[in-house]
């Protein structure tokens, strides 16, 4: 979910302000949207729609003309405590309409809030979890708080178990908006004369590059002229703003038909940047665990704990560490890693890969891995990030902004930031030589200008991959085998076209497939070969050969200069040669454009995939 809350002089189109920022924020979820402005005659507006912003948007102007005001909050919401509707929408009024609440996250301990608010006379209007906060805080405000609006938002939260980011308002304090976080991302955006809050740093940079990001366990006052933040028992902190350095363009289209698209095109950039720093003279450095060096010279194994495509980086990552290092690596889904009490301790190195750094599974997992001593290193995109404030070291992806809800930028990144620390790791046992590690070195250095080769070419008149993926665009459902690193670039083509185009699709290790789900094979199932040059080339074409004798459509990413490939396959996408434990970073890219095109074709919403959200904050 997603919020936004404005602050300023009088007069101001609040509305307006809100819905652009929501719809920076719409990729954090979609399937609901409300607005609450507090009008310039005293009274509370409030807007809520099922469906998108659009929807939203359409009413609020169809209602009236915008309304303006001081004082403003909006919401965007991935439903959990009840199915997308209007009523459920946020924001939540209490039921004297005094105290509104827009909310992220989850309350763990609302049924039992919920029932001692009602057997005090509260009455409830919708089935969130989120209406038990604004009933609490109008409690509070009326009785200990004495119409202090910061005083009962501390107080309420006091006695909240969970997870959130809120943005209240009081009807009654038309110049005070405040905020509230707890393991859900917040930020301030501090502007001349006005104040914003919001999820995430998109929906504030049109009018502000001033931000602070808030602490877990601090709550915000903001007014037009000031930002004052406490802590819940009411401890004052003092945090000075830092500057964003990119700007509002980097968080837009530009140009391109879809946030997708850019963010596939962005990645010979995003992956200099992950490099940029770390790999100096062809050496390698990773400054970022010097701090955590004596905890890393301890560990006897490895588990990497991550959701989506952060676990298939993971499982890429694997492979290259167990080689590199010689040191036992797991590769877990953060959501069966917390419920199989995992066996991990001060000699196990957790690696959290989250590129939004919020992902409830993931940061429930590691927290219990803490608790059981293990040092944790982080892997993220998103600077202060939940997950930062859990771990020993981080390293941050430098992927920049990405606002399309399926991982592209990030995946290659994570998998590039995952393959230095197996690099570090290896070094660090004494397990690669110098000479070894230049030739990785190099190898690494060449990927961006590779990447950008396929681009080049996949933009040019020669391209094959749109019109395969517009030819393939209609089948109801396709496989993608590989083997070793391999096998990983698999699982994500399938994930990226399920994800956007709907098509069912699956990945399977190569040598798997005959044991079972071959038996799903049919003229009308296509299947996708990882062939790349490898040590198990000859064995995966085996694989191919076996599927082509179940008449399947073969499609396959080879290796730039395997002419024999194409008689075993119906059509061949070619990526330049690399060593293969980086193969997978040039042939997701052709996967990836293909995922896209598909969903093009037939016509899906790419950058917002139906039941999807970028960060899922519930477990
Ligand atoms: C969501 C997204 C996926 C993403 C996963 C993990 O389910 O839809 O695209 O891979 O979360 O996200 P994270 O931020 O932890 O990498």
């Amino acid at each position: 979910c997603g919020i936004i809350g404005y602050v300023g002089p009088q007069g101001t189109d609040v509305t307006s302000i809100l819905l652009d920022g929501l719809s920076k924020l719409e990729y954090r979820g979609y399937d609901s949207a409300g607005i609450a402005v507090l009008t310039s005659t005293g009274t509370l507006e409030l807007h809520r729609r099922a469906g998108k912003i659009a929807n939203l948007a359409a009413t609020v102007i169809d209602a009236s003309p915008p309304t303006s005001g001081t004082l403003g909050i909006g919401h965007t919401r991935w439903a959990t405590h009840g199915r997308p509707s209007d009523d459920n929408a946020h924001p939540h009024p209490d039921c004297t309409g005094l105290i509104t609440v827009a909310h992220n996250g989850i309350i763990e301990n609302y049924a039992e809030l919920r029932h001692e608010l009602e057997q005090s006379g509260h009455i409830f209007r919708s089935e969130t979890d989120t209406e038990v906060l604004s009933h609490l805080i109008e409690q509070a405000y009326t009785a200990e708080a004495e119409h202090d609006l910061s005083t009962a938002v501390r107080l309420a939260l006091q006695q909240v178990v969970g997870s959130y980011a809120i943005a209240v308002v009081s009807s009654e304090q038309p110049d005070l908006l405040v905020g509230a976080r707890c393991n859900g991302p917040l930020i301030v955006g501090m502007g001349e004369h006005e104040q914003f809050l919001a999820s995430d740093i998109p929906a504030i940079l049109k009018h502000t590059r001033r931000v602070i990001i808030l602490d877990d366990g601090e709550v915000v006052a903001l007014r037009a002229e000031s930002v004052t933040i406490t802590r819940l028992d009411g401890t004052p902190v003092e945090r000075r703003p830092i500057t964003i350095e990119w700007d509002s363009e980097a968080a837009e289209k530009g140009g391109y038909p879809h946030f997708v698209l850019k963010e596939i095109y962005e990645q010979p950039q995003a992956l200099r940047r992950a490099l940029a720093g770390r790999i100096r003279e062809g050496r390698l450095h990773l400054s970022e665990l010097e701090s955590i060096q004596g905890l890393l010279a301890g560990i006897q194994r490895i588990v990497i704990v991550a959701c989506g495509t952060s676990y298939h980086a993971g499982l890429l990552a694997k492979y290259v560490i167990e080689q590199w290092a010689r040191i036992p690596v797991e590769a877990i889904t953060a959501a069966e890693f917390r419920y199989c009490d995992p066996i991990v301790g001060p000699e196990t190195l957790c690696i959290a890969v989250t590129q939004s750094g919020e992902t409830a599974d993931t940061l429930v997992g590691i927290r219990q891995a803490r608790e059981r001593g293990a040092p944790v290193i982080a892997i993220t995109n998103v600077v202060a990030s939940a997950i930062t404030r859990l771990s020993d070291a981080v390293l941050y992806l430098q992927a920049g902004p990405e606002i399309g809800v399926v991982a592209t930028k990030t995946f290659v990144t994570s998998v590039a930031v995952l393959y230095l620390l197996g690099l570090y790791l290896g070094q660090q046992q004494g397990r690669i030589t110098s000479e070894q590690m230049r030739e990785f070195v190099t190898a690494l250095e060449r990927l961006p200008e590779q990447i950008e080769h396929i681009l080049t070419q996949a933009s040019g008149p020669e391209d094959q991959i749109a019109p395969l993926a517009k030819r393939m665009s209609q089948v109801s459902s396709m496989m993608f085998i590989g083997r070793g690193v391999g096998f990983p670039t698999a699982l994500e083509g399938a994930l990226k076209l399920k994800e956007i185009s709907y098509i069912h699709a699956e990945g399977f290790p190569a040598g798997e497939l005959k044991h079972g789900s071959i038996a799903l094979l049919d003229p009308d199932t296509p299947l996708f070969g990882i062939a790349t040059a490898s040590h198990v080339y000859e064995k995966v074409v085996s694989n191919i050969q076996e599927v082509r004798a179940r008449d399947a459509r073969v499609m396959v990413i080879a290796t730039e200069g395997d002419e024999k490939i194409r008689q075993h396959a119906h059509d061949v996408l070619y990526v330049p040669a690399t060593l293969e434990a980086f193969s997978p970073l040039l042939a997701i890219i052709p996967l990836q454009l293909f995922a896209y095109h598909a969903a093009v074709a037939r016509g899906c919403n790419v950058d917002q995939p139906r039941n999807l959200a970028k960060s899922v904050t519930v477990e």
